[in-house]
């Protein structure tokens, strides 16, 4: 068997091993709330408390039913007012969102509730300080825009390849039978960044590629969590089989 000068966790020097345990323990919690961001950003939109397939089309293609002003309402900003509140403006939207119905039942609420973030101070947020600025949000809600897809889209193919090239290197230390195994851990989270960012635009022109969202984002992270596991077992309680232990931990070609 053809050996290589790539070795086994435990053939490198303590410090290193460090340097990725913490890499790993730090990357773990970002993961954590990258979880917690997406649950709080998506979940509700569709008007139930979990996440689902439902929140997911709302976000990227827009509700048939609901406006942009309605979807935050029962998605991301459903902590911001009490429930009674969110329905009296809710109500003025179906109403058919009237000027003067307005400055009467609405202009208050977002101006205690609303306004100490959309101000205007924050341009990537609308700013709700006078009517002009609510008269976007209750037309029909047609989904994150393009431009917003595409910020995002390049944050997160230039981000999170960041990320698995770091734990897929660490992971590459380990030793993995059988090895198509090992290599499909390494290749999958890279192809569902791709699959995951091209079904956003997907789900804009046929909602049901919200399932692919979902699908690619479980195996991202069934992935990231195999890794990890995997790495840190490996570093810190694992005993070599003896054909490695003899070869000084150096890993086979194949
Ligand atoms: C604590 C700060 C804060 C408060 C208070 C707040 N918002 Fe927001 N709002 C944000 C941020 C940050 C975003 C953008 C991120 C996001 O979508 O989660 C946002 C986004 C939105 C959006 C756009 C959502 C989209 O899909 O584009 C709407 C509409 C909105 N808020 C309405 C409101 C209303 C109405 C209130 C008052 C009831 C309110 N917000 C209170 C911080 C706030």
């Amino acid at each position: 068997m053809t050996r290589t000068n790539h070795h086994h966790f435990l053939a490198l020097p303590l410090s290193l091993r460090m340097v990725y345990t913490m890499t790993l323990v730090v990357l773990g919690l970002g993961y954590l709330f990258a979880m917690i961001h997406i649950f709080s950003s998506h979940a509700g939109r569709d008007g139930k408390a979990s996440l689902s397939v439902q929140d997911i089309m709302i976000a990227y293609s827009g509700s048939e039913s609901d406006t942009k002003l309605e979807s935050a309402l029962k998605g991301p900003m459903q902590s911001m007012l009490p429930p009674a509140e969110s329905h009296e403006i809710i109500a003025w939207v179906r109403a058919g969102a009237d000027q003067a119905a307005y400055e009467k039942d609405v202009a208050g609420i977002v101006k205690n509730r609303c306004l100490s973030c959309h101000d205007g101070s924050n341009p990537h947020i609308p700013n709700l300080s006078d009517i002009s600025g609510v008269m976007p949000l209750v037309e029909k809600d047609t989904g994150m825009d393009i431009f917003t897809l595409v910020r995002v889209s390049h944050i997160h193919l230039f981000g999170i390849t960041f990320i698995f090239f770091i734990t897929s290197i660490i992971y590459t230390h380990a030793h993995v039978r059988p090895l198509w195994f090992k290599c499909i851990v390494i290749v999958v989270p890279f192809l569902t960044i791709i699959f995951d960012i091209l079904s956003w635009y997907l789900t804009k022109m046929w909602t049901p590629f919200a399932w692919v969202v979902l699908i690619s984002g479980a195996f991202m992270g069934l992935s990231f969590a195999i890794q990890a596991f995997t790495s840190l077992y490996q570093m810190w309680l694992y005993k070599m089989p003896p054909d490695l232990e003899e070869s000084g931990g150096q890993l086979p070609v194949l």
